[in-house]
């Protein structure tokens, strides 16, 4: 099975390196028919780690110095990001990047940059609802954020900032008791008074309803709630971690990728139907192979890595990987970005590369195809 992976990486090297050599400097989002440049709408820009990460992902795997001068120019590219305070997103952007580069250099530059991107998105703090506020405004809290706040984390364990740390650790209480359900689904949105932090309801932007289970923010809830139980040891998260993959492993298809959405009438066509979505499974694979290393219960960690290799195994073969799709230049075929929108749906998106990525180099290098 191994073989299987490499050759995927193999791949995803190669479209990577067409990507970057025919749009130099660009960081696309999704594909409109395979294509990645193209005049969509963005809706948010919050992308460009996935990018830029995949190319820190591919020098661990081969260390070939192409891809670390590449890696290094993209990173810089969107340093900038440190300051902004339009999106929730900065721990997409910057922990795939300036932590890995800082990781392999240890130069304090790279670390200041990671604390002022923490601190920055810890300004999106809301003291009545107590959470981090999604891009949407002050009322809105999105699960997507649970991914992110981690970056919060780090930069108060890196400053030693109590506040910053009771910031990080409040966001997550609030999104555990607002956003994930008893039984371990998750709502996309809550919506909150921010004048008196009263909480309004769920709600959605990317899923089918406000009560469904949009498939991509259950797998952003289960991989940020054991990213969090690494970075504190609080029991409290992988709790939620577990419960979010319970409810995963439970509803998934047999053959291990998701529909965009638990609750779509699978009777019913594309896109609002019968729709998958393989970077919601390319996200879950990861994540169950990063909870599995985190969980003390073996069992449980035997049923997170066999469901990742088997979403990770369908992947590979040419219903989802674009391998033998001609002129399709993304990886993974059947992502999904906004179905209420129309944006990239049934394409290509690229933290549905990325993911991909991450959970097969972390295959390939430490042997989990063996369990
Ligand atoms: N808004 C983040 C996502 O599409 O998952």
């Amino acid at each position: 099975m191994s073989d299987v992976f490499f050759s995927a990486l193999e791949f995803a090297q190669q479209q990577v390196r067409r990507l970057i050599e025919k749009y130099p400097d660009y960081f696309p989002i999704y594909t409109k028919q395979g294509k990645w440049y193209h005049d969509g709408e963005l809706w948010t820009d919050w992308t460009g780690g996935f990018l830029a990460g995949m190319m820190w992902r591919f020098y661990q795997l081969t260390r070939d110095r192409w891809w670390w001068d590449r890696a290094v120019h993209y990173s810089q590219l969107l340093e900038h990001r440190q300051h902004d305070r339009n999106v929730h997103d900065l721990g997409f952007i910057f922990l795939n990047t300036y932590l890995p580069w800082y990781r392999w250099t240890g130069d304090e530059r790279l670390n200041q940059v990671l604390i002022q991107a923490g601190r920055t998105l810890a300004l999106r703090y809301q003291p009545r609802g107590k959470y981090l506020c999604s891009f949407i405004g002050p009322q809105s809290l999105f699960i997507d954020i649970m991914m992110n706040v981690p970056l919060v984390f780090y930069a108060a364990r890196q400053t030693n900032d109590e506040q910053l740390y009771r910031i990080a650790e409040q966001h997550c209480r609030t999104t555990r008791d607002r956003l994930v359900r008893a039984d371990g689904s998750t709502a996309h949105e809550g919506l909150f008074n921010p004048d008196t932090g009263e909480f309004l309801g769920q709600s959605t932007h990317q899923g089918l309803a406000a009560g469904s289970v949009w498939a991509r923010g259950l797998a952003w809830s289960l991989y940020g709630f054991s990213q969090v139980y690494e970075l504190t040891g609080n029991e409290e998260f992988l709790e939620v971690a577990r419960r979010n993959a319970d409810y995963w492993i439970r509803h998934l298809p047999e053959d291990g990728v998701p529909y965009w959405d638990f609750c779509a009438d699978l009777s019913q066509p594309p896109p609002w139907g019968a729709q998958k979505e393989s970077s919601a499974g390319a996200i879950a694979a990861a994540g169950l192979l990063h909870l599995a290393g985190q969980d003390a219960d073996a069992e449980r960690c035997r049923r997170y890595r066999q469901t990742a290799l088997h979403t990770l195994r369908t992947l590979c073969t040419p219903e989802y990987l674009a391998n033998h799709t001609p002129d399709w230049e993304g990886i993974l075929k059947h992502g999904v970005y906004h179905t209420a929108k129309n944006l990239g749906v049934d394409e290509s998106v690229m933290w549905g590369e990325y993911f991909f990525v991450e959970a097969l180099t972390r295959v390939v290098t430490e042997g989990e195809q063996n369990e």
